[in-house]
Formats: structure tokens, C-alpha cells, sequence
């Protein structure tokens, strides 16, 4: 592991407007963070690239936006009213609160909690020296279940008949469109519907910067296939997985798949892989899974819904339930881990200069070029490049300071080509590129510079 921290980056990530505290003139709200300009374009550049990889390239797929807030009983169906719980202790010595598998797996690290019901968790607590991190005492209440969604009424009376829930995952609001996606689309399976959008879960323990929020943003996708091709398609999304984050330039030794066992398993489910990241300081974190979820999800709607979801394949006249394989990415904890992976306080001149940088894929990069005029002089023809340069990438126009700590603010915050115009432009209708990892500078002729960057971007 490298000799970076998390806190190094999260600072350098407040520092330079990718995220800012929630709220911040309001003294804050624990836990929230919103996304500055930087924040919000690499957000958008990852997002685009996911649509890419996974909607345009793949030819079975399409994209929805469902609604946030959806039918009660949608989440009647699923279970999450009844089970989407977290295990609840206070210590009773000095009121701090926590999750009893989370106090569990870190005094008891060889214990797998996932394996492991309510009562069994309250008799470990007991029958251990568990102990607050806190206060160091040994004495907690009994687990209480909290419930995880967040709960507000519809309309203007607050009664248990107008509740309804802020959606804890995206996938549902997919699950329910299934049958108008297969009848207005007019497909055939398999198809896989997918969605970008936020979720919400009143986390007990959020924290870790971006990287357990209670409100974040999922990358989803429900595949739907033929009973028994559940091991292809399941096969099929770990390879695509691999390669899309292959693809996003993250470090292989930071990156592993892990299976789970057989006992971790929903009864319903044959096969669920995380692909985890090796973050500085905080080790290896999920940031994504991929969920072999058979008919589990349409047959409980079907069940509760009362609608048929059922599916009359054309080609065998058989009528059945299709099955799922689900790729579900956290788009902030991917976030997170791209800059986590990038960022770096780099030595230069043999130990006598040093730059931070961040080697940002060129394509999720905030701004792809900097357009930096060595004058004032010089704004107003330096601005016709940038104007040409914005009808392709995102570009930012800077004038302030030297040109040596222009570069070095670009470094900071990932910007591939730093692009001068010189009073020489003028004449020669050429520019000088910086090419952000290696410094090299090579002229480059302003009609050329698309054509240039673009050849240059992978
Ligand atoms: N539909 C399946 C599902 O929601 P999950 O493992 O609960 O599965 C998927 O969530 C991904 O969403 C996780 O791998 C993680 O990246 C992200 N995620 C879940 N809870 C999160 C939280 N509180 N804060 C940030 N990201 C979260």
C-alpha cells in the first residue's frame, strides 16, 4: 500500500471544490456532502461512461429513471419494511451507539457476522468481553432492530395510511417497470434495465468521507433471462464488471473479487461476487456487487402486486418467470475510489520539487483541457481556442498567476492538457500541450487540436 492517507485526500478533495461539507454555513449536517464543480462534472463524465459501457455497448439493455418515492407496498413486497434493519446496541455507561456486527468484526476479526441472526449476535455480545470503543466498559442493551428507511407521509396528514419511503435501492423502481418496459419496448429476452439514480438509507454508522453516506447515488441494472442461463449471464456480468473497471483505469493490486459463501447467500440467490477496493487507511471496501437474484424480486410482486409479470417466450410458447442477474454499483464509493487511486504527492527533481497530482482517467477528468493564455495580452485570442475546444470536451480558461503554478493547479485536480498560447500563436497559429503524467510539451497547430486531444484522451 502506498503511504498516502484517506484524510490526505478527502482534505485535497475539499480543498479544491470536488466536495464540500453538507450544509457548511449552517455549521454542517453530519454526514452530507455536496459535490462541488469538479465533483459534479467527474460525476457526470462517470456516469456517461457507465451508460457506455453498459446501455449503448450492450445491445440487450435500456435505461429508466423511475420514481423515488414509489407504493408502500412495493417495499411490502421485498421484505424491506419487515427486514431491512440494522442491529442496534448503546453502551450503557456512556450512551454511544453503534452496530453490534460492525463492535463485533473489530474486537473479533476472524468472526464472520454475516452469518449471523439477532440472537446470535445478543448472546456473542454477552458471552464476550465486546467492549465500547468509547468507554472501554463491557455493558451493552439488548440489539433493537432499527429500521434503514427513511419513512414521510404523503400528502398533508402525517397518519400510518399516507407513509410512504424514500427508496433504499434503485432496483425496484425497475423490478415494477418491468412489464411496461417489455410491452412498449416490444423486446424479446434477455434484457437488462438499468438505472441511475439516488438512494437512501438511514445508515446507523455513515462516515468514512463519501464512502457511507445516507443518501448516495446507485448504478443499477436488473438483467432478465431464461430460467438456466443463470450461470452465463451471471459469468457474462463479472467479466463486463472486470473490464469496465479495468477500463476506468483503476490499479490492479487495489482491486479484488470476493465470492460469497454459500451460507451468506439469500435462500433465493445462487451466486453473489463484490468486487472490493483497497482504500488508504481504511482497507479493503465494497463498491459493488453482482447478484445471481433468480425470480425472487417479479414473484414477490407478482404475489403482492396481484399482476402477472410472467413472460410467454415466442420461441418455445412457454410461459415463466424470468430470472435476474444484477450489477449494482455505488456511484460515490466508485468516486471515492478513483481518486483514492489517482491521487498522488509526487517527487520530481531528485526530492528538490515535489507536485500533488492526480493521474485522473483522461475521459472522467473534470476539465479535459486548460487553456492558458502566457498574457493578458493575450485573452482574447486565447478565448477563440477555448470556445473551439468547448464544442468537444469541458475546458477551463485560466489567466491567474504564473504559468508554472497554473500548471501545477491543473496537476491538483487532474486536467490532461495544459494548453499555452504564446505570443508566438499569434504567428505560427500553434500551441503548446502539456501532457499532464509525463510534463512533455510538444507545439501542436490550433486546427489540429481536436484531432490531437482526441487521438491522445486513451
Ligand atoms: N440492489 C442491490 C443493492 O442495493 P447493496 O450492496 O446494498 O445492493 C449496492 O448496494 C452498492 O451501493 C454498494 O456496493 C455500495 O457501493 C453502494 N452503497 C450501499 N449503501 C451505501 C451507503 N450507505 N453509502 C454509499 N454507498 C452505498
Amino acid at each position: 500500500m502506498s503511504n498516502k492517507t484517506f484524510d490526505e485526500i478527502t482534505t485535497h478533495l475539499q480543498t479544491y471544490g470536488f466536495v464540500y461539507q453538507g450544509s457548511e454555513i449552517y455549521g454542517g449536517l453530519a454526514n452530507s456532502w455536496d459535490y462541488g464543480p469538479l465533483g459534479t462534472l467527474f460525476k457526470n463524465h462517470l456516469k456517461d461512461l457507465w451508460l457506455k459501457h453498459f446501455v449503448r455497448d450492450i445491445e440487450y439493455n435500456v435505461q429508466i429513471d423511475p420514481a423515488i418515492i414509489m407504493n408502500p407496498k412495493v417495499w411490502e413486497a421485498t421484505g424491506h419494511v419487515s427486514n431491512f434493519h440494522d442491529p442496534l446496541v448503546d453502551c450503557k455507561y456512556c450512551h454511544s451507539r453503534y452496530r453490534a456486527d460492525d463492535l463485533i468484526k473489530q474486537q473479533f476479526s476472524d468472526v464472520d457476522t454475516d452469518k449471523m441472526d439477532v440472537d446470535d449476535l445478543n448472546e456473542f455480545m454477552k458471552s464476550h468481553q465486546v467492549t465500547c470503543p468509547n468507554c472501554g466498559k463491557s455493558s451493552f442493551t439488548d440489539i433493537r432492530q432499527f429500521q434503514m428507511m427513511f419513512k414521510t407521509f404523503l400528502g398533508v396528514t402525517e397518519e400510518k395510511s399516507s407513509t410512504v419511503y424514500l427508496r433504499p435501492e434503485t432496483a425496484q423502481g425497475i423490478f415494477i417497470n418491468f412489464k411496461n418496459v417489455m410491452r412498449t419496448t416490444r423486446r424479446k429476452l434477455p434484457i437488462g434495465i438499468c438505472d441511475i439514480g439516488k438512494s437512501f438509507r438511514n445508515e446507523i454508522t455513515p462516515g468514512n468521507f463519501t464512502f457511507r453516506t445516507r443518501e448516495f447515488e446507485q448504478m443499477e441494472i436488473e438483467f432478465f433471462f431464461k430460467p438456466g442461463e443463470d450461470e452465463k449471464w451471471f459469468e457474462f456480468y463479472k467479466e463486463n464488471c472486470k473490464s469496465f473497471v479495468e477500463k476506468l483505469g483503476l490499479k490492479d493490486e487495489n482491486i479484488r473479487f470476493r465470492d460469497h459463501e454459500k451460507e451468506e447467500l439469500a435462500f433465493y440467490s445462487k451466486a453473489t461476487t463484490d468486487i472490493e477496493y483497497l482504500f488508504p487507511t481504511l482497507g479493503w471496501g465494497e463498491l459493488m456487487g453482482i447478484a445471481s437474484r433468480t425470480n425472487y424480486d417479479l414473484s414477490r410482486h407478482m404475489e403482492f402486486s396481484k399482476q402477472d409479470l410472467t413472460y410467454l417466450d415466442p420461441e418455445t410458447n412457454e410461459r415463466y418467470v424470468p430470472h435476474v442477474v444484477e450489477p449494482s454499483f455505488g456511484l460515490d464509493r466508485l468516486m471515492l475510489a478513483l481518486f483514492c487511486d489517482s491521487y498522488e504527492n509526487e517527487i520530481l527533481d531528485d526530492g528538490k520539487d515535489s507536485r500533488v497530482i492526480m493521474h485522473l482517467n483522461k475521459r472522467l477528468a473534470p476539465y479535459t483541457c486548460a487553456i492558458l493564455p502566457l498574457s493578458n495580452k493575450l485573452n482574447d485570442d486565447a478565448k477563440k481556442v477555448f470556445k473551439m475546444l468547448t464544442e468537444e470536451f469541458d475546458c477551463i480558461f485560466d489567466t491567474t498567476g504564473s504559468i508554472g503554478k497554473r500548471y501545477r493547479r491543473e496537476d491538483a485536480i487532474g486536467t490532461p492538457f495544459c494548453i499555452t498560447f504564446d505570443f508566438d500563436s499569434l504567428n505560427d497559429n500553434k500551441v503548446t500541450i502539456r501532457d499532464r503524467d509525463s510534463m512533455k510539451q510538444e507545439r501542436v497547430e490550433i486546427k489540429e487540436l481536436v484531432n490531437y486531444i482526441k487521438a491522445n484522451l486513451d
